[in-house]
């Protein structure tokens, strides 16, 4: 590998940078700091999630979150020339609606994860230039997508991102693979990198992997890179710049945060997720929320009747700097934030470090 950080291609879109920055949902990632990532030449990517829970335009939720997706991708194309994504979450319940709405906006990519984007593809043809990539956490997912795509839509995934265990918000393994050294992101690349080694050799085409969860440093994205991931992919290490769309407050969690405050918990929606422990969690954990009435109806697999709290309020006041009626998503890095500097400054970082 060479000295300097390779171009990220994805069909016909490039990025200078190598650097995806991940979604991160109820209005951590929006137009500002993905505009900003796209802007040193890395991949902005907005999270759909909770959009519209903001800026409450109109009753119903649903129209209101696809509003905002199209006003987010619009206003962050304003902002920038370089490469720009949205993230949904394949969980959400109007899915489809936001896909759609993502392609009509022009987004040059769809990063879909939280469970497995079977049909994906049904909303592309010929003539769309939007990108599909899939979020996996597993060689297994990895095969099952590509071939699902290839009989159903004969589409060839764009790209795969694949999540290892350190990474922050809801995870795609169980509470015990966390802890086990077979699932980290090292151990499993090479896995998924060999799987989808057969359909590039039949399509004579590349399937780049980016690979996430737990890369801080410059160091770490050069080691990921030599195992023959194509990109990376970092979310907490956007939340401490000036650009990231959380409330000061928010971020200030991070730049507190020592190692041990950063735990498991297991979220309503019924995966596993990484927070920065506070006051709210550990009253949920002692029992002292109750299921609660639900406002959204947002997420499909959320256990609504016997849930503790909402997470998208939970999530919403977070990032609002609510603490006390919420708390913060993040990797397991996160307590190594020491300031908050500029995207540039950050890019700019990793750049010479590599
Ligand atoms: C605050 C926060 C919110 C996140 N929200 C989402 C989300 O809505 N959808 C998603 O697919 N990933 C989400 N993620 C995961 C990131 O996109 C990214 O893959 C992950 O954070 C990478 O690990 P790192 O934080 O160690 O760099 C979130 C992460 C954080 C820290």
């Amino acid at each position: 590998m060479g000295n300097r950080m390779k171009k990220l291609i994805i069909g016909n879109k490039e990025a200078i940078l190598p650097i995806v920055q991940g979604g991160m949902g109820i209005g951590i990632s929006l137009a500002k700091l993905a505009a900003a990532v796209a802007n040193e030449g890395g991949v902005g990517v907005i999270s759909a999630a909770g959009v519209g829970l903001f800026e409450k335009k109109v009753k119903d939720i649903n129209q209101n979150n696809i509003n905002e997706l199209k006003n987010e991708i619009e206003k962050a194309k304003s902002l920038t020339s370089g490469i720009l994504g949205v993230n949904i979450m394949v969980a959400l319940s109007n899915f489809d609606d936001l896909v759609e709405a993502s392609i009509e906006s022009g987004i040059d990519i769809i990063f879909a994860g939280a469970g497995l984007p079977l049909n994906l593809p049904k909303h592309v043809n010929e003539t769309t230039d939007t990108k599909l990539v899939p979020i996996i956490s597993s060689a297994r997912a990895a095969v099952l997508i590509t071939k699902k795509w290839l009989k159903s839509y004969n589409y060839l995934p764009d790209a795969f991102v694949l999540e290892g265990p350190k990474a922050g918000g809801h995870l795609g393994f169980k509470v015990e693979q966390l802890e086990d050294d077979e699932y980290l992101l090292e151990n499993i690349l090479p896995k998924v990198l060999e799987a989808l080694k057969p359909f590039e050799v039949k399509y004579n085409k590349k399937i780049p992997v980016i690979a996430g969860g737990g890369i801080y440093t410059g160091k770490d994205i050069r080691k990921i890179l030599s195992l023959g991931a194509a990109g990376v992919q970092m979310g907490t290490r956007f939340v401490t710049t000036f650009e990231c769309d959380a409330s000061d407050a928010f971020k200030q969690v991070y730049i507190d945060a020592k190692e041990e405050d950063l735990r498991i918990i297991k979220s309503p929606v019924g995966l596993p997720g990484r927070a920065v422990t506070n006051k709210y969690l550990e009253d949920v954990e002692s029992g002292l929320k109750y299921p609660f009435t639900c406002p959204f109806d947002c997420i499909i697999t959320c256990k609504k009747e016997v849930a503790p709290y909402c997470i998208s309020l939970a999530l919403m006041n977070a990032k609002n700097g609510k603490l006390h009626q919420g708390f913060a998503f993040a990797g397991s890095n996160a307590y190594r934030a020491e300031k908050i500097v500029s995207v540039k400054e950050l890019m700019d970082s990793l750049v010479k470090e590599f």
